[in-house]
């Protein structure tokens, strides 16, 4: 074992978002899927962890742990709650925010667009609707305007490939569901015009999508200042057993190739990575079960992240931050070790000429899990919902504490 010294700019951080730790974020697309009969959606989101009126304790918390980023995202459906009309009061929040954050020496990495939309966007057909880049792109174009002094990195959008990649691994076809249909008429479209980004899974989509980035990349390049701007993606580590080679290079083209092809000419990319996926000559292969799990069941594999920076160093060539990396789990030692193998890879990565620029960990706190509600725990930071209580976990400390010394003992 030796210390192995991160770069001395390396940015240590936490990720959330908006919607996921707000709280009544009412004027979004997801408030409505979340109260709708039928909903997939195990609970609502209510008051999430309030960290819309809570930021300021809860950055002074993040820096007072040893933090030196943060990752959060502004919500499109707050900023410009009707099409064309933009809050100033929400924009002023935004900015108060950023400001905490240069109070408490944090460096801010602001996220556009984190899976949620306003609920006119909906109506006007989301991400399936042609005019939603110029939207999008409008949206950000006031957002900086306003912010842009204080962002020091911009991600554009939230795992871009989340709907091809949901399409993929989801049971059964969400489209066909009862409660698509409700969703539809509650936002007076046709089914096949339903344009939630997270099940936006027609080919249209993802060009769209990937449209709206670029119109975004210039919105944000357009000033106050010159900031760095990305995306983030969902990469899982794609392996392949034996005669399993042609279907997990299908999946890669498809889940991630696509996408890294086109952010050649990005400042950076925003890996976020869970684990691995692994194929077979007849398709997917589950993990055994005497395989180490995390709290939904998933396979626990923290050495997914090495795999996953690799893939994008060499498809894209631009920098890289691990935007998101975590684990769900109530055994906080679990995440521990987690996170130390993880950013075991994350080392062998820089060791080995990947220029890696950064690691913020997901999440900050226990917070709204889309539609598993509140169950998985990914915090470092647990909140009671009832008096909004934070209670800092041991794993926070230990990350807090490495973040500081910015060293790691590898083999
Ligand atoms: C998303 C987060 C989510 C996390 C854990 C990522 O796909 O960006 O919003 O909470 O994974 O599931």
């Amino acid at each position: 074992m030796n210390d192995f010294a991160f770069p001395s700019n390396f940015l240590w951080g936490t990720a959330t978002s908006a919607h996921q730790v707000e709280g009544n974020n009412i004027n979004s697309d997801n408030w409505i899927l979340e109260h709708l009969p039928g909903t997939i959606y195990a609970e609502p989101s209510g008051d999430a962890c309030d960290h819309y009126h809570r930021y300021p304790s809860d950055v002074a918390l993040l820096a007072e742990i040893g933090f030196n980023a943060y990752r959060f995202s502004i919500e499109w459906a707050r900023i410009e709650p009707e099409e064309g009309e933009f809050s100033y009061a929400s924009l002023e929040h935004y900015r108060r925010m950023l400001a905490a954050c240069h109070e408490h020496r944090i460096t801010p990495m602001v996220t556009f667009h984190h899976f949620t939309s306003p609920r006119w966007l909906l109506r006007l057909g989301g991400w399936l609707d042609k005019r939603t880049p110029e939207r999008f792109a409008r949206y950000c174009e006031r957002a900086t305007q306003h912010l842009g002094d204080l962002i020091s990195l911009a991600c554009t959008i939230n795992e871009v490939n989340i709907a091809s990649l949901l399409s993929r691994l989801l049971p059964s076809d969400v489209h066909n569901q009862v409660w698509w249909k409700t969703a539809a008429l509650a936002f007076g479209v046709s089914t096949d015009r339903l344009g939630t980004f997270l099940f936006a899974t027609e080919p249209r989509a993802r060009e769209i999508i990937m449209a709206a980035h670029r119109r975004a990349f210039e919105a944000i390049h357009a000033g106050p200042v010159n900031i760095p701007v990305g995306l983030t993606i969902a990469l899982q580590d794609i392996q392949q057993a034996e005669g399993g080679e042609s279907i997990a290079a299908g999946y890669r083209r498809e889940v991630a190739d696509w996408y890294l092809e086109q952010v050649r000419e990005d400042d950076f990319v925003g890996v976020q990575n869970y684990g691995r996926i692994i194929f077979g000559p007849h398709g997917r292969i589950q993990p055994g079960e005497n395989v180490e799990k995390n709290q939904m069941g998933d396979e626990f594999y923290p050495e997914g992240l090495e795999g996953a920076i690799r893939h994008a160093a060499q498809v894209t060539g631009v920098p890289i931050y691990v935007t998101e990396n975590g684990l769900a789990s109530t055994h906080d030692e679990q995440r521990l070790v987690y996170v130390q193998r993880a950013l075991r890879g994350v080392a062998h990565c820089l060791e080995s000429g990947i220029d890696v620029r950064g690691y913020f960990y997901w999440s900050a706190f226990d917070n709204f899990e889309w539609s598993n509600g509140y169950l998985p725990q990914f915090g470092l930071i647990a909140v009671d919902r009832t008096t909004q209580q934070r209670t800092v976990k041991p794993s926070a400390y230990w990350l807090g504490t490495l973040a500081r010394a910015n060293k790691l003992q590898i083999e």
